[in-house]
C-alpha cells in the first residue's frame, strides 16, 4: 500500500524531484519470512501436494516482495542522474510488483497460508548491491537479465498451474507476464539511452556488464516473442550462451 501511494504521489505531482537522502544498502524487511541462504532452502516437489503448491506460491511472493525494494531503489538511488522519465518508469515498476505481491499474498490466504509462513532464500538483493555504484550495471542485471529470466519461464509454470486445474493461479501468473514485459522494456529503453549518449552499443556494454556481475548462467528456453517485445533481441546473448 505505501508503495502504490507513492508511485501516485509522484504520478499526481505530490512528490519533489529531490534526492537529499541516502539509500540504504538493505531495504528494511518484515520479521518474516526467515531468509536462508539459497542452499539451505528446503526442497521443493514438483508435484501438486497442497504443501507443495503453497511453497511455490510462497517462493513467487517473495521475488515480487524483493521486486518492489528493487524497483523503488533504482528510482531513488539514480533517479537525480537518470531524470524525471526513469523514475516514472520505475515507480510504476514499484506500483505494479506491490500489487503482483497483493495478488499472491491473496493466494496465499485462500490457501490457508501467508508471505511469511515460510522461509525464503536471501538471495534475490545481491545483485542490487553489487551494482549499487553504475546504474548501467543494475539496468544490465536486474530488468535486462533476472526479469528477463522471469519472462523465460512463466510460461511453462503457467500450463502445470493450469494443468493441475488451477485456473486462477494461471491468470495471476498471466497478468504478471504482460507487466514483466513492460518492466524489462523500461530497462532495455534506459540502459539503449545511456550507451547511445555514449556512443556505445548496448549489446556490447550489456556482454561486458553480464560477465562482469551475473554469476548464473543463461540457458534455455527462451521467451524469444516476450524477450523481443522487451526490446530485448537476440543478439544480445550472442556470446554468452
Ligand atoms: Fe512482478
Ligand atoms: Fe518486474
Amino acid at each position: 500500500m505505501a508503495t502504490r501511494k507513492v508511485a501516485r504521489d509522484w504520478r499526481q505531482g505530490r512528490m519533489e524531484f529531490a534526492f537529499d537522502c541516502a539509500m540504504p544498502d538493505q531495504p528494511a524487511r518484515p520479521a518474516h519470512p526467515e531468509l536462508l541462504p539459497p542452499a539451505q532452502m528446503p526442497r521443493r516437489s514438483k508435484g501438486g501436494s497442497q504443501r507443495g503448491r503453497i511453497a511455490l506460491w510462497h517462493s513467487v511472493a517473495h521475488i515480487e516482495f524483493v521486486a518492489i525494494d528493487l524497483a523503488l531503489d533504482m528510482a531513488g538511488r539514480f533517479g537525480a542522474e537518470m531524470g524525471r522519465d526513469f523514475v516514472s518508469d520505475f515507480l510504476w515498476v514499484a506500483a505494479d510488483e506491490a500489487m503482483h505481491f497483493a495478488l499472491l499474498d491473496r493466494k496465499l490466504r485462500t490457501m490457508g497460508s501467508y508471505y511469511g509462513a515460510l522461509p525464503a532464500h536471501d538471495g534475490l538483493w545481491q545483485a542490487a548491491h553489487e551494482t549499487r555504484h553504475d546504474v548501467a550495471a543494475r539496468l544490465a542485471i536486474v530488468p535486462m537479465m533476472l526479469e528477463a529470466r522471469g519472462l523465460d519461464v512463466t510460461p511453462a509454470m503457467t500450463d502445470r498451474v493450469r494443468a493441475l486445474g488451477d485456473e486462477n493461479g494461471a491468470r495471476i501468473l498471466e497478468r504478471i507476464l504482460d507487466d514483466e514485459i513492460r518492466h524489462v522494456r523500461f530497462g532495455t529503453k534506459h540502459f539503449g539511452e545511456l550507451c547511445r549518449t555514449n556512443d556505445e552499443s548496448p549489446q556490447e556494454i550489456w556482454q561486458i556488464l553480464v560477465r562482469k556481475h551475473f554469476h548464473g548462467a543463461l540457458k534455455p528456453p527462451f521467451n524469444d516473442s516476450a524477450r523481443a517485445a522487451a526490446g530485448l533481441s537476440r543478439d544480445f546473448r550472442a556470446g554468452i550462451v
